[in-house]
């Protein structure tokens, strides 16, 4: 097969074979395409499309590109949870215990930050000691006894993903709606759970801007786990705002805190426990959704969520005291509020923006290889619909000097809107396609 004739078949609009797509992706991982042809299919399929069966040919054959993991030895149904990437999405680190306290077994790979979004394994290692690198063999052994795992995904889950991932993302090819999954999916697929609850976000903050194309990837992204019977279920959620009021890292670890403390309510915690719901129901532990978020209610109450946080933490290395001790996490001394200079309500906190001003603060990296300051971050005091009067603090930011702090307070002032009348909220689920 000559790889030029299947980049101009795909620009003239013609189907490609499951062979065909096979060659590509195994050319992909081997090396043997170079990335000046890839690219170019990459930009073929962004402008053409795939059709349903390319884009599970495409998905079977990423899913293959690498180890495809064997939970068989972890004993129950084994449920994974994936977001498509937001802003102050700290979901798991609420969901990930709380669903473990109830005995789910939650063997989570989680990702890295990149631009303007925030990744689970960035916010672990801001608690001092946490280890993400968990060797396989460790990491079921922990799940067996103790029901949690968070850790880094393995070099060798979907390798042609990464590699084409990186591509896209310097070739403007990311936004390819069965590009995105197959790529998300081949990951969940090769991860080897049972079962995936999704957390398809729309808005601002999302790569999916209006609620039609999140319902279009969701579908997209069930079928694909059909196809290969998981169980898959996708949660259309809201991202025009900050999920959470906390961007950063510690500064997050530190908000899921307080909600499995029960402290705190508001979106990220029933984001949380919606998407903990499904998981509960898809692992067999609740009859229904109502069911399921009662369980993970009590479990907010009688603290058992939050001891499970305390266990994971130390049994991969951290010291559980930052649980009752926040100043044991990576503080910035550096500080300052950005102050209403008017009385109305909150229109608009553009989420796209306050993650670059979390970025600008240092929490957050441009290249995959910038270090991240752990103690830097932004804490909302407002969401969209609140009350606010002159003088009255809008948002904290924690950074390591003043520059960076005025550069932050800039980009938020740009991102919050305040006008005379109250605004009508959106629904933050909007929808639940099973
Ligand atoms: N997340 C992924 O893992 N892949 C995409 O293509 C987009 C979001």
């Amino acid at each position: 097969m000559n790889f030029v004739d299947l980049i101009i078949k795909k620009r003239n609009r013609q189907e490609l074979t499951a062979d065909e797509i096979n060659f590509f992706i195994h050319g992909v991982t081997k090396k043997s395409i170079p990335d000046y042809q890839i690219s170019a299919m990459l930009m073929a399929i962004c402008f053409n499309s795939l059709t349903e069966r390319e884009t599970a040919d495409l998905t079977t054959a990423m899913t293959h590109s690498g180890n495809v993991l064997d939970l068989s030895c972890i004993d129950g149904i084994k449920v994974d949870k994936h977001s498509t990437g937001g802003v102050a999405d700290t979901t798991t680190l609420i969901l990930a215990p709380l669903t473990a306290s109830l005995g789910l077994p939650v063997i989570k790979m989680s990702g890295r930050g990149l631009g303007h979004t925030g990744g689970t394994l960035d916010k672990l290692e801001s608690i001092p000691g946490f280890n993400v690198n968990i060797e396989m063999h460790k990491a079921i052994e922990q799940v067996n006894n103790n029901h949690i795992v968070i850790m880094g995904q393995t070099n060798e889950l979907a390798p042609a993903d990464k590699y084409l991932y990186a591509l896209r993302d310097v070739t403007g090819t990311v936004e390819s709606m069965p590009l995105i999954a197959s790529s998300i999916m081949s990951k969940k697929l090769a991860g080897g759970a049972d079962g995936i609850v999704l957390d398809v976000k729309w808005g601002k903050g999302a790569f999916m801007k209006n609620i039609e194309d999140a319902k279009a990837l969701a579908r997209e992204m069930i079928k694909l786990g059909k196809n290969l019977s998981k169980k898959v279920v996708a949660l259309i959620t809201n991202m025009d705002e900050p999920l959470g009021m906390n961007i950063g890292n510690s500064v997050e670890v530190i908000e899921a805190i307080e909600i499995l403390k029960g402290h705190r309510n508001g979106a990220l915690k029933d984001v949380s426990l919606a998407l903990g719901a499904e998981m509960l129901v898809m692992g067999g532990i609740a009859e229904n959704p109502e069911t399921a978020l009662a369980l993970l209610e009590e479990n907010i109450r009688n603290k058992k969520g939050l001891y499970k946080f305390a266990e994971l933490i130390s049994l991969q290395g951290g010291i559980p005291a930052v649980i009752d001790n926040y100043s044991l996490f990576p503080q910035r001394m550096c500080k300052s509020a950005l102050i209403s200079e008017e009385d109305g309500y909150i229109q608009e906190i553009d989420a796209l923006l306050i993650g670059h001003a979390a970025s600008v603060t240092g929490a957050g990296r441009k290249t995959i290889d910038d270090p991240i300051d752990y103690g830097a971050g932004i804490m909302l005091k407002k969401r969209v619909g609140d009350k606010v009067s002159r003088g009255e603090i809008l948002a904290r930011v924690f950074a390591e000097n003043n520059e960076k702090c005025e550069a932050a307070n800039q980009i938020i002032k740009q991102a919050i809107k305040i006008g005379s009348e109250k605004p009508e909220k959106k629904p933050l689920i909007y929808e639940i396609i099973r």
